[in-house]
């Protein structure tokens, strides 16, 4: 099976990449940082598996461009593209009046990006008559949480995308899979403090989430709490979002308190 990963220098994807290269998965790795790349495929040509990089800035078009030519060219069966590059932004909305470079940054990236690696690898999925995308989101683009208006924006639009994927080629073999981590260790959840003594899920249960997308091909992967908000928020959204917004205050209350003690 030959994967096409983005977000693949670091995080969840580096662990998918080093877990599926295990199951003897040929990985395309696709990330900016070419020195990180090259680290995660030494790792994997280390214990054997089988990997090329790709260095690509996901947010231009000719940069995503030479990197399809180059897969398209080198790899003759492309099975899979997981989307899980992004950039995460959490900021109140009314500190964000005077940034709206922070949602073009955002939908630039997370969804653009992956709608663009989507569009230049659906020719090849058809010619083959299968081939899968698996997209990278937050369970927090299930529940209605504060803070993250231009991040959670831009999840939203590649949730929509993955819909009408599954609409409109699922019959030619083509499958759309959303993954709704909850919070995961890595350098992006790191670079928030208060997050800093928060329990969250380890990159290798994360990354084995992708895993189980890739291998039973649903529309969703993600924690039964997740679907449960979706329901709660359109069956009935005024509601929810008022009712849940006090247990969030209270959360980055109490997460701020740890720091302070620590
Ligand atoms: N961590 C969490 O708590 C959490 C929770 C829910 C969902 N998620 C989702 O899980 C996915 C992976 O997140 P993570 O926590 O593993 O993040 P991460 O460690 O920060 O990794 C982000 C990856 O995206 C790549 N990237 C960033 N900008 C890029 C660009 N312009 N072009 C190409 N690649 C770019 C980075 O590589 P370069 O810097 O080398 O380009 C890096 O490999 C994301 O979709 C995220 O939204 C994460």
């Amino acid at each position: 099976m030959t994967i096409v990963l983005t977000g693949a220098s670091s995080g969840i994807g580096e662990e998918a990449a080093k877990q599926l290269a295990a199951r003897g998965a040929r990985l395309c790795l696709v990330a900016r940082r070419e020195q990180e790349l090259e680290r995660v495929q030494d790792d994997i040509h280390r214990k054997g598996g089988q990997a090329w990089i790709y260095p690509t800035d996901l947010t231009n078009a000719d940069s995503i461009t030479t990197s399809l030519d180059a897969i398209l060219h080198e790899h003759p069966r492309v099975d899979a593209l997981v989307n899980n590059a992004a950039h995460s932004i959490r900021r109140p909305i009314l500190e964000a009046l005077d940034r709206i470079h922070d949602y073009e940054r955002t939908m630039q990236l997370n969804y653009i990006g992956a709608v663009r690696m989507t569009m230049g690898l659906i020719p090849r999925f058809l010619e083959q008559g299968r081939g899968q995308v698996v997209n990278a989101s937050t369970l927090s683009a299930q529940v209605p949480i504060p803070l993250f208006s231009a991040y959670l924006a831009s999840k939203a639009a590649l949730d929509s995308y993955s819909r009408s994927l599954n609409a409109e080629l699922g019959h030619k073999g083509i499958q759309a899979t959303m993954v709704y981590f909850p919070m995961v260790r890595t350098p992006m959840s790191n670079r928030t403090e208060i997050y800093k003594h928060m329990r969250m899920m380890s990159v290798e249960d994360a990354a084995g989430w992708i895993i189980k997308a890739l291998r039973d091909r649903p529309a969703r992967v993600g924690k039964p709490l997740g679907t449960l908000g979706s329901l709660v928020l359109a069956a009935a959204p005024g509601p929810a979002v008022k009712l849940t917004q006090p247990f969030f205050r209270r959360m980055d209350k109490n997460l701020k308190a740890k720091l302070k003690k620590k």
